[in-house]
């Protein structure tokens, strides 16, 4: 067979420290690349489409000066970009894999991939302690039997920001029947599946979101105080005041977000540290510093911080307990649709400039995308 197309979006130039990606400089879609999908696969390789790709807010960053640490490892300059997708296997030399498979997991930001895509892999070797290799490239079969879910399901409620949002709330909420939490974001994939979870156990909810639109979704999902911190420069407070205090904090904001959360927590709370992603974009000089930790001891609070590649271990109960709550509509997160490849980058600003109404997916394969 001729060579057909496999247009790719690449990380093309680290960002100055905090900036946002600038499309065209930082981060590139090409679409002169060709494959030949009947190419001799080598032992251990097997060759995939993709057909769904999940951008999610760490990815920023991983898009980093490799000479400064974080968390995780930084993507590999000159690279497609590596993040979470579904794919399906056209063609395998690798045992136990085998064509007609759907796979989860780090895949290239490319339509067709001949896997493990080791080009994109950065040495694994002298970062420092706590560093998580996100380069593994390593995809798991995933089953989708009767079609119970949309595929979509799998980047979404059944992938990263579901597994984070339960491994958050069950394992650190330590939540009662009866106490309040604050989510903010509520309408990331992460905090609706908090938000949820939190109902299920008894709790009184209340979240946050950026606009009018979205606080109707939280509604719909079961907030009982779903609020626009938009909507005046005082909403934070005024809400959480009116609502509060707060037993759980669930932050996936950081910033504003955590500190009008601190002046209305309740004795002996928990703040759930996930995320921080009204920070990804500022450069390090210019973050504001949270005023008040000084009500941390007298109000006895807990603040626990977590990255979700730590607790694997909790695969096997999320996916016994979630999967039949998503079939059966007891957890509905929905999902903000990017049509084709070539809007992967607008995809991914999207989480970062209020585009996106809900979690962002790239549909690469329309067949996929309901
Ligand atoms: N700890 C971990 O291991 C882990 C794993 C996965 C995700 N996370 C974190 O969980 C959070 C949610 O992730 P997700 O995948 O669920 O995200 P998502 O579905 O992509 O939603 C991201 C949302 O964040 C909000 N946002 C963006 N910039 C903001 C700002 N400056 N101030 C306030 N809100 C802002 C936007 O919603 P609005 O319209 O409401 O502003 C945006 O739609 C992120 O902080 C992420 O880093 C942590």
């Amino acid at each position: 067979m001729a060579p057909i197309p496999n247009p790719r979006i690449l990380f093309t130039k680290a960002p100055v420290a905090g900036n946002f990606l600038v499309e065209g400089e930082n981060i590139v879609y090409e679409k002169s690349p060709t494959i030949d999908l009947d190419q001799k696969l080598e032992s251990g390789q097997f060759l995939t489409k993709t057909l769904l790709l999940s951008p999610e807010p760490y990815m920023r960053d991983r898009m980093r000066d490799p000479s400064r640490s974080s968390y995780g490892t930084p993507m590999k300059l000159g690279q497609p970009i590596v993040g979470n997708g579904l794919v399906l296997v056209l063609r395998s030399e690798k045992e136990g894999i085998k064509a007609g498979d759907y796979m989860c997991g780090f895949t290239p930001w490319e339509a067709y991939t001949v896997q493990p895509y080791v080009d994109a892999r950065v040495e694994f070797k002298g970062f420092a302690p706590g560093t998580l290799d996100m380069d593994t490239l390593s995809l798991h079969q995933v089953s989708n039997p009767g079609s119970a879910f949309p595929w979509r399901t799998f980047c979404n409620a059944l992938g990263m920001p579901g597994f984070t949002g339960f491994v958050g709330f069950e394992k650190f909420g330590d939540a009662k029947p009866g106490e309040t939490i604050y989510v903010s974001s509520g309408a990331s994939g992460v905090g609706s599946m908090v938000i949820q979870l939190a109902k299920i156990k008894g709790l009184k909810v209340i979240a946050s979101a950026g606009s009018d639109e979205k606080v109707e979704y939280m509604r719909t999902i079961g907030a009982d105080a779903p609020f626009n911190y938009k909507r005046s420069n005082s909403a934070l407070q005024d809400e959480l005041k009116a609502h509060g205090p707060i037993d759980i904090y669930f932050d996936n904001v950081g910033g504003e977000h955590l500190e009008a959360a601190l002046d209305n927590m309740n004795l002996n709370g928990r703040v759930i540290a996930c995320g921080a992603i009204s920070e990804y974009n500022i450069p390090w000089e210019k973050k504001d510093g949270i005023k008040n930790m000084g009500r941390m001891f007298p109000l006895r609070l807990t603040l626990r911080g977590f990255i979700i590649g730590d607790h694997l271990g909790m695969q096997p109960r999320f996916l016994e307990e979630i999967p039949p709550l998503v079939a059966r509509g007891k957890l509905r997160l929905r999902e903000h649709l990017f049509h084709g490849l070539e809007t992967g980058i607008e995809a991914f600003q999207s989480m970062f400039n209020g585009k996106a109404t809900a979690k962002p997916i790239i549909v690469v394969d329309e067949e996929y995308a309901s």
